[in-house]
């Protein structure tokens, strides 16, 4: 196989953005062959983008999937509750799949995914990005590598920056779990996933408390209109007023709620869209914080804290070793180890990462590409299998945070969902 060919379901800002590129980019070794999305505007764009004709672009994925199979793999980026259907299709079409996060946020739908992938003998590859990174990569090969000794505990914080959270958690795509999904699972996987990957154990039980505390109407200020422009008085003192931040530093965002890029396009998109909505009168349900404690096979321990309010989107962690100590901070892409024999400490700052996600982005593709050429069987880095077991963690969490900070063993919870 010279180059593989993909059919793209879902081509907003993970499908056209993050993933479609790498065929203009490296065109020697990818082509996306055909697309489906409802959105005209988006499917006009893309065609034009990698040169489709009318008949290679599909309104749907059942329109795209019908018929023959038209490619090696499906790239599938539509968001989190239409996951299964065109996974399942796929697989059974007989396409290899790279499936976004989170796989569903249905427990036994994430269960019946990995049978399914498993069953077909096809490759269904779930973006965890993380683990594609300069910095996480490197942190598992200092700790593969035995330079800290035994893993003990770690302590991860993920930062998601309180415009961000205002943007994608309080108006956007991810508000309202009834919609998408948990704040645990929506954001969150990654981390899950990412301390299984570092611990490399799996977890036996969690316990989890947050809530949503600011983002809600009793916090909402007298006299708010319910969108940011229809004449606010707190405008001028307001952090997140919808026209400031969306005409000012917030304008790369417009991307996720109009195509028109101009002052007019957004602030037409601010009067139509949930974007232009006050933060304290949306129809958001998820926290805006959370904290997880688990423990993993062999007494090793995590907590992890996510949290909306503060003012740089990063991922923090410590690492506590029998011989020594990783501290890391991702959005300085960089880490120190600690030797506690010779005192010794060694700094590393990696390459500036090449695209978004810490370089996570470009890296799954090049990878997946080469998991694709090299295919014996469904062994991937960021597999449906090794996914499965961080998916459980966050249904978990999430189950403890409902259930007032119960512990929750995995396997037991796992029984429990699993479809008989
Ligand atoms: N890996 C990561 O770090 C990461 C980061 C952000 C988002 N995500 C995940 O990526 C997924 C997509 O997010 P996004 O930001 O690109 O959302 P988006 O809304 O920009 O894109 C989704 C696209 O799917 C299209 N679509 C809807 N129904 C369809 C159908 N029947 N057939 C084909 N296309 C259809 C929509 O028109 C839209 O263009 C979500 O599940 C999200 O959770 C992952």
């Amino acid at each position: 196989m010279s180059k593989v060919t993909a059919v793209l379901i879902g081509a907003g800002d993970r499908g056209a953005r993050a993933y479609a590129p790498y065929a203009l980019e490296y065109p020697h070794e990818f082509e996306i062959v055909a697309v489906a999305d409802p959105n005209m505007e988006r499917l006009e764009k893309i065609a034009i983008q990698h040169q489709l004709s009318v008949d290679q672009t599909f309104e749907t994925w059942e329109d795209l999937l019908n018929g023959e199979k038209k490619a090696d793999v499906a790239i599938i980026c539509t968001l989190d509750r239409f996951h299964f259907k065109p996974t399942i299709a796929a697989l059974k079409a007989g396409y290899h799949v790279l499936l976004e996060k989170p796989m569903s946020p249905d427990p036994a739908e994430c269960i019946e995914m990995e049978r399914v992938a498993r069953e077909e003998n096809r490759l269904l590859t779930i973006c965890h990005v993380l683990r594609y990174t300069d910095f996480w990569s490197n942190i598992k090969k200092v700790i593969v590598d035995g330079q800290i000794g035994e893993v003990v505990s770690v302590q991860l914080n993920e930062n998601v920056e309180v415009m961000h959270m205002s943007h994608s958690f309080v108006r956007g795509n991810w508000n309202n779990k009834e919609k998408s999904s948990p704040m645990i699972l929506q954001k969150s996987c990654h981390d899950m996933d990412i301390l299984s990957y570092i611990i490399d154990k799996p977890c036996l039980r969690v316990s989890s408390y947050g809530s949503l505390m600011h983002f809600n109407e009793s916090n909402a200020p007298a006299g708010a209109p319910k969108r940011c422009l229809d004449g606010c008085p707190v405008e001028d003192t307001c952090i997140f007023h919808a026209g400031r931040y969306y005409l000012g530093e917030g304008k790369g965002w417009a991307r996720k709620f109009t195509e028109d890029y101009t002052k007019e396009g957004i602030v037409h998109a601010l009067q139509t869209t949930p974007y232009g909505k006050c933060v304290y009168q949306s129809d958001n349900n998820v926290v805006d914080h959370q904290v997880v404690n688990m423990e993993f096979e062999g007494g090793v321990t995590a907590t992890f804290s996510m949290c909306g309010f503060t003012r740089e989107q990063t991922r923090i962690v410590q690492i506590m070793g029998t011989k020594g100590e990783i501290r890391g901070n991702m959005e300085n892409n960089s880490i120190s180890i600690y030797n506690f024999l010779t005192k010794h400490e060694t700094n590393i700052k990696f390459n500036t990462p090449i695209g978004g996600h810490g370089g996570g982005d470009i890296a799954i593709m090049k990878n997946f590409l080469q998991e694709v050429k090299n295919y014996t069987d469904g062994t991937s880095l960021s597999s449906a299998t090794v996914s499965l077991r961080s998916h459980l963690m966050a249904f978990a969490a999430e189950e403890s945070r409902l259930q007032n900070g119960k512990s929750i063993e995995i396997d037991e919870f796992y029984n429990e969902i699993s479809p008989v």
